[in-house]
């Protein structure tokens, strides 16, 4: 096949070891975000990391932690309780924007993690911005 030995996402970032680290970078910027960090209030902020990096392996193309452990991962369903903004996803991504930048990702790896991540990230907006 002519993409079978084209480089995933999750391989670029170093695997294991680089997705681990950029979630454990991401989430102390995310509770230190004003918009973000009301909605975390109630967390198990380590269990939220564990998640995170079970949930990011598979989605840049690593094995599939997640599903394994809690079955089809719905994300935007999972996400439904949360009154998502245009600003929360943008906000979102500006915090896994600077986690990058902590962990030193280099461009264009930098860019193409946050193009893959801003499908989502919009995707899972269900309110309407506040005036
Ligand atoms: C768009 C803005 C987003 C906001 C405001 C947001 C917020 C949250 C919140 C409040 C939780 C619950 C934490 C808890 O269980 O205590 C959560 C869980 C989670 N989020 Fe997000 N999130 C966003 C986008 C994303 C994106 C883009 C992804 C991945 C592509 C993602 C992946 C996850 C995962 C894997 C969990 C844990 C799900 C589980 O309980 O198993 N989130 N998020």
């Amino acid at each position: 096949m002519a993409n079978s030995n084209q480089e995933t996402i999750y391989e670029a970032l170093g695997g294991a070891g680089g997705v681990r680290k950029l979630v454990e970078a991401f989430y102390p910027i995310v509770l230190e975000n004003e918009l973000l960090s009301p909605h975390f209030a109630q967390s198990d902020i380590e269990d939220v990391i564990e998640k995170q990096y079970l949930f990011l392996t598979q989605f840049f193309g690593g094995p599939f932690l997640y599903s394994d452990r809690y079955g089809h991962p719905m994300m935007r369903a999972r996400h439904m309780h949360i009154p998502l903004t245009p600003e929360l996803a943008e906000a979102w991504l500006s915090c896994m924007g600077q986690a990058l930048n902590r962990t030193g990702v280099p461009s264009p790896l930098r860019e193409a993690v946050l193009e893959r991540l801003s499908a989502p990230a919009y995707h899972f907006i269900n309110t309407p911005s506040k005036e």
